[in-house]
């Protein structure tokens, strides 16, 4: 392979840009050019390249965001859009392409792939850590720290006024952000997607807090929990249980933003490197990722399919150390 594209593509996560630096330097040392694809796929289906050299990657590592910008294509879904991202590669004599995101960007590869035969590695970005085949995703680290300080924050409002505060973290259709943040801030309650609320649930673990003279209290809420987001929630126990002033507080975009951790960086560095290597040795059609500290490889139809399943022993953490 002598030219390579690369792309950002979804959410943004703090480490794509180091993520960039590393597949863009690896594949200088190895001797091949590289394109920079602008937007996601949209920069592929209407030819927004632009050329990437080793310098163009400098001073990048710390900075959140992506150079190359993120979008969730709607074009690209079309077979329309598809055929001219594909004469768009041929043009450009880009012959391999590597994806920074999550479960769409791939699923966008895997049928760009079955259609052209292009060679696709993908890197898990997100900070959502939804994604079979890596311990972390990039971007989660950060996240969970982002959170991690915003809620110690809140707590000290919550007890300085004796409040309940039902705080909202991303996440629809995981709760990896919560659980953890919920742990390492130690939440009253966590919910999560992944298992049914019981609001009549939550509402005996206050009541027993607050016997256990609980002045007050924190419970974090995955966006996707199955009885709503923070407000509906709050609404839910506020109607049966109103002992505390409540507020809700939804944390929003600031845990995709932001200075990427050391954790996050360094795996995002050796993550984009392996996918070059990957790449230039025949691979395609799949994400690389990291588990117990080996990189592995996992195609991309089982890394978005099969789910990843919350570590139960964390789950059962929280019921006992928020007693
Ligand atoms: O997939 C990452 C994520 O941050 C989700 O946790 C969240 O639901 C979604 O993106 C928000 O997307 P947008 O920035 O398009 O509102």
């Amino acid at each position: 392979m002598n030219k390579i594209g690369i792309f950002t593509s979804g959410g943004d996560s703090p480490g794509m840009n180091a993520c960039i630096r590393a597949v863009v330097r690896t594949a200088v040392f190895h001797g091949v050019e590289v394109v920079g694809i602008q937007r996601g796929y949209n920069g592929l289906v209407e030819a927004d390249f632009v050329p990437l050299e080793s310098h163009s990657v400098a001073n990048i590592i710390q900075r959140g965001g992506t150079i190359l910008k993120s979008a969730r294509s709607t074009s690209f879904l079309t077979r329309e859009g598809r055929k001219k991202a594909f004469e768009n590669m041929k043009k450009a004599n880009i012959e391999g392409i590597i994806a920074i995101g999550g479960d769409g960007t791939f699923t966008g590869a895997s049928v760009f792939n079955l259609e052209y035969s292009i060679p696709f590695i993908g890197v898990p970005g997100t900070i959502d850590n939804d994604l079979f085949g890596t311990d972390n995703t990039i971007g989660y680290d950060t996240a969970l720290n982002t959170v991690i300080e915003a809620v110690d924050k809140i707590r000290d409002t919550a007890s300085s006024h004796n409040r309940l505060f039902f705080i909202e973290v991303m996440g629809k259709d995981a709760g990896f952000i919560a659980l953890r943040s919920g742990i390492a801030t130690g939440a009253e309650a966590v919910l999560v997607p992944e298992t049914k609320t019981y609001i009549d649930q939550l509402i005996v673990k206050l009541e027993q807090g607050r016997r256990k003279s609980k002045s007050s209290g924190i419970v974090i809420v995955a966006e996707g929990d199955d009885e709503g987001g923070a407000y509906e929630i709050a609404a839910k126990v506020k109607q049966k249980f109103d002992f505390y002033d409540t507020r809700v507080v939804v944390l929003g975009h600031i845990q995709r933003g932001g200075s990427p951790s050391a954790r996050d960086r360094v795996l995002a560095s050796q993550l984009g490197n392996a996918a070059v290597e990957k790449l230039l040795k025949g691979e395609s059609n799949k994400m690389v990722g990291m588990v117990n500290n080996k990189i592995t490889l996992t195609d991309f139809d089982k890394a978005i399919k099969h789910t990843k399943e919350l570590n139960p022993s964390l789950v059962g953490l929280v019921e006992v150390l928020s007693i």
